[in-house]
């Protein structure tokens, strides 16, 4: 699949925008502050039903303006299709896919595969568990509607039992039917998270060793106390942690505190990995998740790349290029110096919320 229209009207700093994209790298040059990444987040809009940037939808609204409304057009096995997006400052939504209007998001997610990659993806390498959690649930949310609902009533519960943790006086009673509706979710979110690690697993090692001429060995572990559990030790390994959760006034055990461990011969990169290193891990996981998206789905995943040819060396520069160069990516920079030899491109140069090719 590929994207072949966007058009963009009062979203951010662009007014009345539309743009013909080409089914290859799509190359946005500009200086700072002129709009590209605007590009890439209106994209990652119609994709995932909100941004990325921010929680509040409203702030994609022009400055002044009462509503915005974003359109992509997309081929699919040479049909074409449509996705829009609109928001108001009363914050009335409305997303449609082909004049259709999306009610749950779960049904929708995963319609336009996307992998995002940008300076704050290195987050993933060395930042907090959530950032490493956000990864791997973005690629299962785009794989699966039933991740994305389980998702959404485990945190429900959560929420719920957090809030009860909180009180004075404790119903252990209603905990307990809470935690037997999150063990049903938390097996079955653990398995789908276990099934994408080993994918990766499997895709990043031969990544890795063609980025580093078979220096490097990377694995990638799954860290979560429910492995391999079925749903009644789930339930009673919440149940015995509840005292805790008690005096902690929080709940101490779920899967809000899975991570993944990212070793790189055997040393956990984020602990004894250069920038260098970290930066290689990185991009692998990313190729890897892309490789993965294409497997599974049976399409190619639309690449998102901003601003980050300016953290990778030339080689790792070349090797992403000579990687990406037969499916389609939306790039940001404000530099185009490694653009060289490479068929297939189209540049656009941003300028204060305006396009030109
Ligand atoms: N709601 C909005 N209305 C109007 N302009 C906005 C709105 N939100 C952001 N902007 C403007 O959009 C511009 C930023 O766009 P963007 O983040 O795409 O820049 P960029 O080209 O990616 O810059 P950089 O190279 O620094 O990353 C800023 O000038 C900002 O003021
Ligand atoms: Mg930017």
């Amino acid at each position: 699949m590929y994207l072949s229209k966007l058009k963009l009207e009062n979203f951010r700093n662009y007014e009345n925008q539309e743009l013909n994209l080409i089914n290859g790298i799509n190359l946005f040059l500009g200086d700072n502050a002129q709009g590209k990444t605007n590009i890439i987040e209106a994209i990652y809009i119609c994709a995932f039903g909100k941004s990325y940037r921010t929680l509040k939808d409203n702030e994609l609204i022009m400055f002044g303006k009462e509503y915005c409304r974003i359109n992509l057009d997309y081929i699919k096995n040479d049909n074409n299709f449509n996705t829009s997006f609109f928001i108001d400052i009363l914050n009335r939504k409305q997303i449609k896919n082909n004049e259709i209007k999306i009610k749950k998001i779960a049904d929708y997610v995963g319609e336009i595969p996307i992998v995002i990659f940008s300076p704050e993806s290195l987050d993933v390498v060395k930042g907090a568990p959530s950032k490493r959690r956000n990864f791997i649930d973005m690629i299962c949310c785009q794989l699966s509607k039933s991740y994305i609902i389980y998702h959404q009533e485990y945190m429900k519960c959560l929420k719920i039992k957090n809030s009860i943790l909180k009180n004075d006086y404790i119903d252990e009673n209603y905990i307990e039917v809470l935690h037997e509706k999150m063990s049903k979710y938390i097996k079955n979110i653990v398995e789908y998270r276990k099934k994408i690690v080993e994918l990766l697993n499997k895709y990043s090692k031969t990544i890795q060793k063609k980025l580093t001429d078979e220096k490097e060995e990377i694995e990638i572990l799954y860290n979560t106390d429910f492995l391999n559990m079925d749903e009644q030790e789930i339930k009673k390994y919440l149940d015995e942690h509840l005292y805790i959760d008690k005096l902690r006034k929080s709940s101490i055990k779920g899967i809000q505190r899975d991570d993944l461990e990212i070793y790189i011969n055997q040393k956990e990169v984020s602990k004894f990995g250069s920038q260098g290193q970290k930066r290689t891990a990185l991009l692998t996981l990313k190729l890897a998740n892309f490789e993965l998206l294409k497997e599974l789905k049976e399409e190619t995943p639309i690449l998102l790349l901003d601003d980050i040819m300016s953290e990778l060396d030339s080689k790792r520069i070349n090797f992403l290029l000579r990687y990406i160069e037969n499916y389609q990516s939306i790039i940001t920079t404000t530099e185009d110096t490694f653009v060289k030899d490479i068929s297939n491109i189209k540049i656009y140069k941003v300028s204060n919320g305006r396009l030109e090719n």
